[in-house]
């Protein structure tokens, strides 16, 4: 957290909210303003108990995505993120937290190569698997305006949840 600012909740925007298909633009400087911005991103994913958020989610079109997987984990901070690399295929059960009430059946990557800076500007290199790979697909997908919805393994493969339910 920085300099004793106070967390904010922010608004997550949800389907068929335009900003959620649109392109984020490349972050040039990382500054207090945008630091602020992760940490409420943080905050705003614990409060609505999901695992990453993206910009387009919270109503800003700048490529930074935060995710957190368990209370175990440190937050990443993920700053102009691309994958750079994909291998494999597996179909996954997937939810977004701008999706409420459903969850599908995607097509996801066994493994991710993920390029992006973290919050002091050092470039970061993270290979993943599994459900850290899914994130990654997830939320890059976002920042170029794409939604699980966009992978589902057939039409057919989105069905409701109950409204409570974790994502
Ligand atoms: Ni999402």
């Amino acid at each position: 957290m920085f300099g004793g600012d106070v967390l904010a909740v922010l608004t997550i925007r949800k389907l068929p909210d335009p900003i959620l298909t649109q392109k984020a633009k490349r972050i040039r400087h990382i500054d207090k303003e945008l630091l602020k911005l992760a940490d409420d991103m943080l905050e705003t994913m614990h409060d609505a108990n999901g695992v990453g958020i993206a910009g387009n989610q919270v109503g800003i079109l700048q490529q930074i995505a935060v995710i957190q997987l368990t209370d175990e984990d440190e937050p990443l901070i993920l700053i102009n993120p691309e994958i750079t690399m994909r291998e494999g295929e597996r179909h996954v059960e997937e939810g977004c937290l701008s999706i409420p009430g459903y969850r599908g059946l995607v097509r996801r990557s066994l493994k991710v190569k993920l390029r992006a800076l973290d919050k002091k500007g050092k470039l970061l290199r993270i290979e993943a698997e599994e459900l850290l790979a899914q994130a990654f697909e997830h939320e890059t997908d976002h920042l170029n305006g794409k939604l699980y919805i966009d992978h589902l393994v057939s039409r057919d493969k989105l069905w409701k949840i109950p409204p409570d339910s974790a994502e």
